[in-house]
């Protein structure tokens, strides 16, 4: 089958490979010319490795190719997914101006064509986007009538960065909400060949599923912190009591690490968009403004922490290890780092920060930081440092590099060093929900 993609961003071309690998052709379009062409040259405009590879392969075999020229792709294909990005206003709100432009594009492509064609929504959007906003676009600017002329479906994509190609592979569930059964079966034979669990709703049961799952994983998160802050201030090692915690398979292990919160390209939107989309409705929601509220509160414990061992930051070097929203991406939307050095920086500060991958991303978002060029020139004469992102090279930092620092001190932001293991190397640890009793 033809499928074309618009938008080359994790999801677009996460969903271009899956479907290159099941073997169908995969146009994927975007408007961004440097991703076109680095796509085009078999490399991913982002790190994930193993995404990489498989795009290469596609690409080199002609089985997957992308242009500018998102009218033509989509005039040539039989199956359209909506890949683009929905991101937040400053309000908030969900910005659904690049899929409204992307439907306009679509529909004067469906309006040329006299095949039917099927429209998949894929982009994250606030329920009742699809048959509202996304449905009259395609109709009033192809001329034609969903269900009738052409198929309209909305099936969230779940996957997490950094793990891309695995769970567009073996996702958890594949979600096919339509209100169009023949669009919701021709999709589903689409998606035939994973053997996931798959289940089929109308349009704003889907749309809302995204928003219920990736907002529950925000309130695990933040639940976390919250006990954490708690154990902290009681003398308790917040990692054993989360552990036992998760141990009632009513609530599972997963997604209840404390940190310095969640950041990335999605929870933090989406639990705003979802709270405005509530109030619009006339529903104000409590807990996801208590989300926010934890969330821009978490990287503060952190500097506490710092604060409780060094006294006063004013003119104390302070070495940031960590800049990406999360270990092992390059990804730094929403990244906690931001408001950590913002903080730090307030604080007068002298900050020197060190990613394996993100640092060019961060430089534009704070250019007036020094950068190290490793970890170890990150840490040399240090007062201090703070783990902001789990890469598992910072896991196996030791009394070479600790001993490089003026004063060994190391707040785990994200838990992810043995404290036992950083006391033998020689230097102090205060992690997020660690005992300060102890120290
Ligand atoms: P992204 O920002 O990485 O990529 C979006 C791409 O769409 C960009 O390359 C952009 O140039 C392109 N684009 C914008 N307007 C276009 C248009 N009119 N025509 C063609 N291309 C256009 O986005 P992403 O991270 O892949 O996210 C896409 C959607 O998927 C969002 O709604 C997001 O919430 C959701 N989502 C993302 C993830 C994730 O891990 N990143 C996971 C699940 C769901
Ligand atoms: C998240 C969801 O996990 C995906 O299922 C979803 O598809 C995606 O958002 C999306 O809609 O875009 P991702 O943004 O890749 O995926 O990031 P996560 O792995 O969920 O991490 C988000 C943030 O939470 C990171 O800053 C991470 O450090 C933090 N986190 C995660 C914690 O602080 N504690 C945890 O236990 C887990």
């Amino acid at each position: 089958m033809k499928i074309c993609i618009i938008g080359a961003g994790y999801v677009g071309l996460a969903t271009g490979v899956m479907f290159g690998k099941l073997g169908h052709e995969v146009v994927v379009a975007d408007i961004d010319k440097i991703r076109v062409k680095s796509v085009n040259s078999g490399s991913l405009p982002f790190y994930e490795p193993p995404l990489e590879r498989e795009l290469r392969r596609l690409v080199d075999s002609d089985q997957l190719v992308a242009t500018t020229d998102v009218q033509d792709a989509v005039e040539d294909a039989q199956v359209i997914f909506i890949c683009v990005q929905t991101p937040s206003l400053t309000s908030g709100r969900i910005d659904i101006g690049p899929v409204k432009a992307a439907c306009k594009i679509i529909a004067k492509a469906l309006g040329k064509s006299n095949r039917r064609k099927m429209v998949v929504m894929k982009s994250t959007v606030v329920p009742s986007t699809t048959d509202s906003v996304v449905k009259p676009i395609l109709e009033r600017y192809s001329g034609k009538k969903a269900g009738k002329d052409f198929g309209l479906c909305m099936n969230p994509e779940f996957l997490q960065e950094g793990s891309a190609l695995k769970d567009s592979m073996e996702p958890s569930r594949i979600v096919v909400g339509s209100d169009d059964k023949r669009a919701s079966r021709e999709l589903m034979d689409l998606y035939r060949p994973i053997k996931s669990k798959k289940i089929q709703t109308d349009l704003r049961s889907a749309e809302m599923i995204k928003y219920a799952s990736n907002t529950f994983l925000a309130t695990k998160i933040s639940y976390s912190n919250e006990i954490a802050n708690m154990c902290l201030r009681f003398g308790i090692d917040s990692q054993s009591v989360l552990e036992a915690v998760g141990m009632d398979p009513r609530i599972g292990p997963l997604f209840l690490k404390p940190g310095l919160g969640f950041g990335g390209s999605c929870l933090p939107k989406d639990v705003k968009a979802l709270k405005d989309k509530a109030s619009q409705e006339g529903y104000s929601s409590k807990l996801l403004a208590a989300l926010v509220a934890i969330n821009n509160q978490q990287p503060s414990e952190s500097v506490r922490l710092l604060e409780k061992a060094l006294g006063s930051l004013e003119g104390k070097r302070v070495a940031v290890l960590g800049l990406a929203f999360k270990g092992g991406v390059d990804d730094t939307r929403e990244t906690r780092a931001l408001p950590l050095v913002i903080e730090l920086l307030g604080k007068r500060a002298q900050v020197i920060a060190f990613d394996p991958m993100a640092m060019a991303n961060f430089i534009k978002l704070m250019p007036s930081i020094r950068y190290a060029p490793s970890i170890a020139e990150c840490l040399r004469d240090a007062d201090g440092c703070i783990i902001q992102a789990d890469w598992p090279e910072f896991k196996k930092l030791g009394k070479k590099e600790f001993s490089l620092m003026r004063r060994p001190i190391v707040v785990d932001g994200r838990r992810c060093l043995d404290p036992e293991k950083v006391k033998r190397a020689g230097a102090r640890y205060f992690g997020i929900g660690y005992g300060l009793a102890e120290q």
